[in-house]
């Protein structure tokens, strides 16, 4: 079983974490701390990261920490944060694609795109993008992005309804997001092999974990959705497969980690299971076309 005790030490690395002010990133940003990183806590509010750092500051531990402020559903706030963290930083060992958001009602973001697609996958896919010099600096980068089991419940993403063109139903665009940050994820690990960059990108999810992403969920559902999951880990607990897929020795680009219990619901880091969709590498191609035309850049892969 391994737990955050196994993060090998985390000194001279600099991580940063999306959405690292609650929740499953939260936890993330204590680990990598505690091990010794220095970790930048990114937030889309200035005051969630302040507090956040300072309640790790609190609990205490080896690593440095500094804030920024990332609003994922915002291109150019992405684009912002990102021309930051060059300005002040020379390398970056670790990037933990975590930020999310489940089920809202409809909404866009200020590019125009659904929200879950364009904060879960879109923003992430332009953050990595931007700090791919960064990545391409240290000894040996990782990108990790978390996905989620929900990911199966779609087998393809509509291209033409990514903008909410059709219709909207929360759930599956959810799904959908979680599908494009796993093709994403693939992908990239792909392309970085194709390219002989020193960089790993791997997946996780943590399978279902207490935290803030059932905001905006109806207590019917909510219920709906207790009597089936029967409980919640802990946040520290839903960490630990993207903390794995971030620090354990010897990890292979293109895997996918969550919980190793009955359905990966709950447990500790185990090889978890990739849908037939989140494979297809035809997919995942147009994903990435497709992310490069609304972001206005390539991927600056080599
Ligand atoms: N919890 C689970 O059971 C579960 C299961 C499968 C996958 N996941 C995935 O795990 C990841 C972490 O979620 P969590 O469970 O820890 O939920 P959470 O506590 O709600 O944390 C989500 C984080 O994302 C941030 N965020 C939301 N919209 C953002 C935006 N536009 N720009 C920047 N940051 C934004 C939130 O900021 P605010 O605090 O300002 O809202 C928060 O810091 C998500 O990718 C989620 O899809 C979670």
């Amino acid at each position: 079983m391994w737990t955050s005790k196994d993060i090998p030490g985390q000194s001279g690395k600099i991580a940063l974490v999306t959405g690292a002010n609650s929740g499953i990133g939260y936890e993330t940003a204590l680990a990598l701390f505690q091990a010794g990183a220095h970790v930048i806590i990114a937030s889309r509010d200035q005051c969630k990261a302040a507090e956040a750092l300072k309640r790790i500051e609190v609990i205490g531990g080896k690593g440095t920490l500094e804030t920024g402020l990332l609003d994922l559903a915002s291109l150019s706030s992405v684009k912002a944060f990102a021309r930051s963290i060059k300005d002040k930083h020379g390398q970056l060992d670790l990037l933990i694609n975590n930020a999310g958001v489940m089920t809202p009602p409809a909404s866009k973001t200020a590019d125009g795109c659904e929200l879950q697609f364009g904060v879960n996958f879109l923003g992430h896919f332009a953050l990595t993008a931007h700090l791919y010099p960064l990545l391409k600096q240290a000894p040996a980068a990782r990108v990790v992005t978390l996905s989620s089991g929900a990911h199966k419940l779609v087998q393809q993403i509509d291209f033409e309804n990514l903008r909410s063109e059709k219709s909207y139903d929360a759930n599956r665009e959810y799904a959908i997001s979680k599908l494009a940050v796993l093709q994403f994820a693939l992908e990239l690990q792909r392309r970085l092999t194709q390219a002989g960059a020193n960089i790993i990108s791997a997946a996780s999810h943590p399978g279902v974990t207490q935290t803030d992403l059932s905001r905006h969920m109806s207590e019917k559902d909510y219920n709906a959705a207790m009597e089936h999951f029967k409980e919640l880990m802990p946040a520290w607990q839903g960490a630990l497969p993207t903390l794995f897929a971030a620090t354990s020795s010897g990890l292979i680009g293109g895997s996918y980690y969550g919980p190793d219990g009955e359905n990966e619901l709950h447990g500790y880091p185990a090889v978890a299971q990739i849908s037939e969709a989140a494979q297809s590498e035809q997919d995942a191609s147009s994903l990435w076309d497709f992310a490069e035309n609304v972001i206005g850049t390539k991927f600056p892969i080599d």
